[in-house]
This record gives C-alpha cells, sequence and structure tokens, in this order.
C-alpha cells in the first residue's frame, strides 16, 4: 500500500462538488435500476468514522444477479473492525445493509483488505455456490496480524471462519523491516485454492508477492514468490489476477514502489502460463500506447473479459491503478504497446476495484470505489460504484 495524495485532493473536490461540504447534506438520487452511472455513493460513513472511513471496495455477482459489496470500515462504535456486506438486487444502483462478518478466532478485528470470491463448483468439502471472504485480522495496536479466510453457505448472510493463511509477526504497518501481511487475492487453479498476498516477513524483502495454495481451504501450502525483487527496498505490492481464458494464461497487475521507473508505485503486469509461475517473468510496467504516455501509478486492478463485440473468443484484459479514472484496455496478447486508456467517467480510488456483472444476458463492468488513502477529518470518503458499457 501506498500513499496517493494527489489522487485523494482530486476526489475530494468531486466530493465536495457532488455532495456540499458536509456528507449529512441532500444525497444524490438513486440511478434507475440497471442502468449505467458513474460516481454512485452507496454507503456515508458516519462522522465518527475513524482513520480513512472507508478504503478498499470490493464486489461480487451471485448466479441471482445480486452484488455483494464490501469495504474496509473505520467504524467508531464498535469494539472490533468488521467487514460490512452490502447487497443490491438493482445493478449497483443502490445497496442496503445485508451481514457483517466478524473476526471469530483472534478477539482482534476484521480490518484490512478484504476480498470475496465465488466458489462456482464444490470445492474443499464446501458446496458450489459458497462465499468466501479473505483479508486481515489485526488488532488496534497492530502488534501482529494473520490474513483470515472465511466463507458463508447462505449467499453472504452468515460467515464462519475456515482458517489462517498467512501470519504477519508485525508490526502490521508499511515501515521496512515491520512483519507485516496485506491484501490476499483468491482464485481457483487446477483444483487449488491460491491465495496471493503481500509480506514484509521475509527479511531479505522489504516487501514481496507471494502467494499460497490450498486443497482443503484449510492446510496452506508453504509461500512461493510472485514478484520478490533483489533490491532489498523495492516494494512490489497489490497483487491482483485474471485469468486470459483465450490464450489459458494469467495476467497479475501489482504497483511497484522503488523500482526502475522511481517515482510513485507505477503499475506492471507480469503473464504467465499459470497463477502459480509468475516468480519467473519479468515485470513491464503499463504504459498508455496514445502520445500522453500515462503510467497509472498505485494499488491497481485487472480483470478479463470475453470482447464485447466478437465471437471468436478473443477477449480484453481492462486494468487501473489509483492515480488515473481511465482503465487500461489492451488484446489478449497483453503487448507492452497495447494498452489503451480508455475514460470510464468513475473517480479513481485507492484499489478500486473492477468486475463484469450480468443482467438478462447483458455485460457491463461495475467499478467500485472506496475512497483514498490519506483522507481523514474534513476529506470524507465514502463508497460510491458506476456500471459502464464494457470499454473495448
Ligand atoms: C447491519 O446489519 C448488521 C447485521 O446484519 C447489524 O448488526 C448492524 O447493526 C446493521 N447496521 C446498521 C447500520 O443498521
Ligand atoms: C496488542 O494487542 C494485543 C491484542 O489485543 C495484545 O495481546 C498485546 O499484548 C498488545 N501488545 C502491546 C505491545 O500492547
Ligand atoms: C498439508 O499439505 C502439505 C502439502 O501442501 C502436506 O504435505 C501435508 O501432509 C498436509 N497436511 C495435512 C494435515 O493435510
Ligand atoms: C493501442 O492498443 C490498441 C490495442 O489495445 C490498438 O488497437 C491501438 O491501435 C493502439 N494505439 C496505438 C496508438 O498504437
Amino acid at each position: 500500500m501506498f500513499v496517493n495524495y494527489f489522487s485523494h485532493i482530486i476526489a475530494y473536490l468531486l466530493l465536495i462538488r457532488t455532495i456540499g461540504a458536509s456528507p449529512g447534506a441532500v444525497y444524490p438520487r438513486a440511478p434507475q435500476p440497471w442502468t449505467n452511472f458513474n460516481d454512485n455513493p452507496v454507503f456515508y460513513p458516519g462522522q465518527g468514522y475513524t482513520s480513512w472511513r472507508t478504503l478498499y471496495a470490493r464486489t461480487l455477482q451471485l448466479p441471482d444477479e445480486s452484488i455483494l459489496l464490501s469495504w474496509e470500515d473505520y467504524d467508531n462504535t464498535v469494539n472490533e473492525p468488521y467487514f460490512p456486506i452490502y447487497r443490491s438486487t438493482d445493478g449497483g444502483a443502490t445497496f442496503s445493509n445485508y451481514s457483517r462478518v466478524h473476526d471469530q478466532v483472534n478477539g482482534w478485528g476484521l480490518a484490512y483488505q478484504p476480498f470475496l470470491y465465488y466458489v462456482d463448483s464444490a470445492f474443499g468439502g464446501y458446496e458450489a455456490g459458497t462465499i468466501l471472504i479473505a483479508g486481515a485480522s489485526v488488532p488496534r495496536n497492530l502488534s501482529h496480524a494473520w490474513i483470515d479466510l472465511y466463507a458463508s453457505t447462505d449467499s453472504g448472510e452468515s460467515w464462519d471462519f475456515v482458517s489462517h493463511i498467512v501470519y504477519g509477526p508485525g508490526p502490521e504497518t508499511v515501515t521496512n523491516g515491520n512483519q507485516a501481511v496485506w491484501e490476499p487475492f483468491l482464485e481457483i487453479f487446477k483444483g487449488q485454492m491460491v491465495c496471493h498476498y503481500s509480506t514484509q516477513v521475509d527479511p531479505a524483502h522489504a516487501q514481496k508477492l507471494s502467494h499460497k495454495t490450498s486443497s482443503d481451504l484449510v492446510n496452506w501450502s508453504e509461500e512461493v514468490d510472485d514478484v520478490a525483487q533483489p533490491n532489498y527496498g523495492d516494494r512490489p505490492g497489490m497483487t491482483t489476477v485474471a485469468h486470459i481464458e483465450s490464450t489459458g494464461k494469467y495476467i497479475m497487475t501489482f504497483e511497484y514502489c522503488g523500482g526502475p521507473i522511481t517515482s510513485g508505485c507505477p503499475v506492471y503486469y507480469k503473464v504467465a502460463d499459470s497463477p502459480l509461475e509468475f516468480g519467473n517473468v519479468d515485470p513491464t510496467p503499463i504504459v498508455s500506447n496514445d502520445s500522453s504516455k500515462i503510467i497509472p501509478n498505485g494499488s491497481p486492478y485487472v480483470i478479463w473479459t470475453p470482447h464485447p463485440d466478437r465471437s471468436d473468443g478473443s477477449g480484453l484484459i481492462i486494468a487501473n491503478g489509483n492515480s488515473a479514472e481511465q482503465v487500461f484496455v489492451n488484446e489478449d496478447s497483453a503487448d507492452a504497446n497495447g494498452w489503451k486508456a480508455v475514460d470510464v467517467g468513475q473517480w479513481s480510488a485507492y484499489s478500486r476495484s473492477l468486475r463484469i456483472i450480468q443482467h438478462d444476458g447483458q455485460k457491463k463492468l461495475l467499478i467500485a470505489n472506496g475512497g483514498n488513502i490519506g483522507c481523514s477529518g474534513s476529506c470524507y470518503n465514502y463508497v460510491a460504484d458506476g456500471v459502464v458499457d464494457i470499454p473495448t
């Protein structure tokens, strides 16, 4: 994780324009169900919320087309933080409070970086339709952390602890040398659940990106590195992964602080034959292929989708980063000169998430914003979403 002051200032200016200086003011009217819209506020935290109030929005669409939404939630009215689960049945136009994922084992709460995953065929003793959420459980004093896994077998109404995935002896801060763990990302690959994450535990790397696998969601493998740069001070972070179905390959995006592009934490990517083999691939930066040569900076997200206008099985890779409102669209080859910046009309955010949703057989891009790191006090984060046609 890193702090992007530039984009949080932009987000704040946009916030003032939208809802006035005080979030208690008049809320914009909700969009029509299952339409396209942008910058749609769906959850306002209370004034007393601590830290950044909200951050890191994550979504999931279920087969009944409902959409679940979670985020880092700095609720000041509880002893232990939890991951809120909000639910929309109108294509993200409105969300209502659905459930909460509480820490059931550590007594610390669930604080950072929730990630939602839908299990579409029976896995590790769990039936098809199980929903998983992984995230960091951290005591208030940040003295150490677990990335933990919870499951829901009732479409997100209730949640049970499944397993500890990876431990950070602490403290859980971004200071080099502090043994923190962050940012889980799950996917099933060939009968294995893969959990990618960022870790500061290895003394040879200020931070590196690694994964563990499990065939039962309980017993996790040894750590395997995805991005571990030789220079100690480099801080690759925030893995997201997509399967390029037409080629069978996998793409990961990550922010690369301290890398060859020395300013900020530019977004880089790797393409490999499997999500277990990124470690052997050299990182390439995302640079838009127009004359403006935009380099998105920080907290990326990547997805793949079949191309909306083709029937040959080819698709599009869609990525984004914190500093740019645009998404970056590429052909399945992920050519370094193929990243086309496309305006989607939606504020940037810290780890703005992307997801393809369906309604009546039509696919759209759902974008979810949880706000920005560094925004607190009179700067007011909240959760907003947007739905647009798949950008091509
Ligand atoms: C949201 O739902 C949870 C449990 O379902 C409940 O504990 C909580 O009080 C609700 N929050 C609000 C603001 O109504
Ligand atoms: C931090 O909090 C944990 C959990 O509440 C507690 O066990 C531990 O003693 C605390 N550590 C320090 C250094 O205060
Ligand atoms: C856990 O998995 C490892 C391999 O990943 C295996 O060697 C070990 O036997 C497993 N332990 C249990 C209790 O299943
Ligand atoms: C940018 O990449 C796209 C493919 O994603 C390609 O269609 C387009 O021609 C490229 N633009 C330039 C200026 O090279």
